[in-house]
């Protein structure tokens, strides 16, 4: 459910909207390519999830930053009461930045380097999920040299499959992500012994895009024999951390995923017994489908074998599709009447690179050079993956509430990004 619908136009009978804004009339002031956002579908997503766990009286949901970062994003959702996930001190910087209470932050990735773990320590965030005993030590000097103590939980990789896309799947053996299950009870043992280190919970984040609930119900077995075991050698356990949230659908056809109640019952069945605090770290159920690239058609342009449809957004700015072969639905802004016809067409973006398309042969409503697209569900991880390749400016992003928008990044000069760099002096 989103709020990205047709309706009767400035100056055409039916265009997109976000919200209330006329996209075609956004577009003349902003210029394309660009991302738009939808406050109302940031909200509703934020509160289908927090509610589906109104039960559990101990609920923690940290929204995770990497889906989209944008401060007009984390300011919406900070104000709804969410936490954060962060995995850098850059987005540990963003959620302070937006007045998130440290004690609501917390801190995953495989590569924390000492600098960021002694800036999370100074702010007195919530936990840090540590991924490896090198880690693990690195964390107990920085605590320990500060005189403080680092909540820590840590995350187990369950070996599990979690039937997604091999580049977001996380919690098989052969993914660089958590330690291994066996290994978590003597890690436990040794971090209790470490200076400056206080274990008290669990994590696990099994992949990203998972529409299937069993790889859950998996995982969270075995998070909750851990928890047993634990508990068992003396250790107190007081929060889980069950990682990111759902799949979302990318295609108008697809199976709808699970719902967030269907998930909330699972966890409560899983670990709902264990008397402990419940972290959540959702990213791209919430930002998904609450965010749009908006592009103008450049060229068509027929070869002997297929019509590519060039369009002024590329790779650079969403990587999706070339990175993880996904599907983003594609809409004209202008709706289609039923007289206009159906073409197979590539759409492609203005980067040199083969790999740069946002759509391989697929059926659109016939475009034309100058008209305007919609690339659907941009909303999570797009605008946090886009790169300046080929010296493209990074594209602005839009935030819209009702008939309000917005422009919380701009688009930058081409002056900014010269002066972005230094020449060498010895030339
Ligand atoms: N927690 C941890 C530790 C994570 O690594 C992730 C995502 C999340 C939470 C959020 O997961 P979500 O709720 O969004 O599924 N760039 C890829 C997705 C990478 C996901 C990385 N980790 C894509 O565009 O599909």
């Amino acid at each position: 459910m989103h709020h990205f619908a047709y309706r009767r136009g400035v100056s055409h009978a039916s265009v997109l909207h976000a919200e209330e804004v006329d996209l075609c009339a956004l577009a003349d002031t902003v210029g394309t390519p660009f991302y738009c956002y939808s406050t109302a579908t940031l909200e509703r997503h934020y509160r289908v999830f927090a509610e589906a766990f109104a039960a559990a009286p101990d609920t923690l949901v940290c929204y995770s930053i990497k889906a989209n970062s944008n401060l007009g994003v984390l300011t919406t959702l900070a104000a709804l009461g969410a936490g954060m996930d962060v995995v850098s001190e850059g987005e540990l910087r963003r959620a302070l930045a937006v007045n998130v209470a440290p004690d609501r932050i917390a801190f995953s990735g495989v590569g924390k380097t000492k600098e960021e773990m002694a800036f999370a320590l100074d702010e007195g965030i919530f936990a840090f999920n540590v991924e490896s005993e090198p880690e693990l030590r690195a964390l107990s000097e920085v605590a320990a040299s500060k005189g403080l103590e680092a909540r820590i939980a840590l995350r187990v990789n369950p070996d599990v499959d979690a039937k997604t896309h091999h580049k977001i799947a996380t919690g098989k053996a052969e993914n660089k992500f958590g330690v291994p299950f066996d290994q978590a009870p003597s890690l436990y043992r040794q971090a209790v012994t470490l200076p400056g280190i206080m274990p008290a919970g669990v994590h696990m984040h099994i992949g990203s895009q998972i529409t299937d609930l069993s790889p859950f119900r998996n995982a969270f077995a075995l998070l909750s024999e851990l928890v047993g075991t634990l508990r068992g050698g003396g250790i107190t356990i007081d929060f889980v951390n069950l990682g990111g949230g759902l799949g979302i659908p990318y295609r108008p056809d697809e199976a709808a995923p699970p719902l967030p109640t269907e998930y909330a019952a699972l966890v409560k069945e899983a670990v709902g017994d264990l008397g402990v605090r419940l972290l959540f770290e959702p990213g791209r159920m919430i930002a998904g489908n609450a965010g749009i690239l908006v592009s103008r058609v450049l060229y068509v342009k027929p070869n002997q074998t297929k019509t590519f449809t060039i369009v002024d957004a590329g790779m650079n700015d969403l990587i999706r599709p070339t990175l993880y072969e996904a599907h983003h639905q594609i809409l004209p802004l202008v709706e289609p009447t039923p007289e206009t016809p159906t073409r197979i067409t590539d759409v492609v973006g203005p980067v040199c690179e083969t790999g740069d398309y946002l759509a391989l042969q697929r059926p659109l409503p016939e475009l034309h050079a100058g008209d305007l697209i919609a690339v659907m569900t941009a909303g999570a991880y797009g605008a946090v993956q886009a790169s300046q390749y080929n010296s493209r400016l990074l594209v602005p992003e839009v935030l819209v509430s009702g008939d309000r928008y917005c422009v919380t990044r701009p688009r930058p000069s081409y002056d900014d990004m010269l002066a972005a760099e230094r020449l060498p002096e010895w030339i």
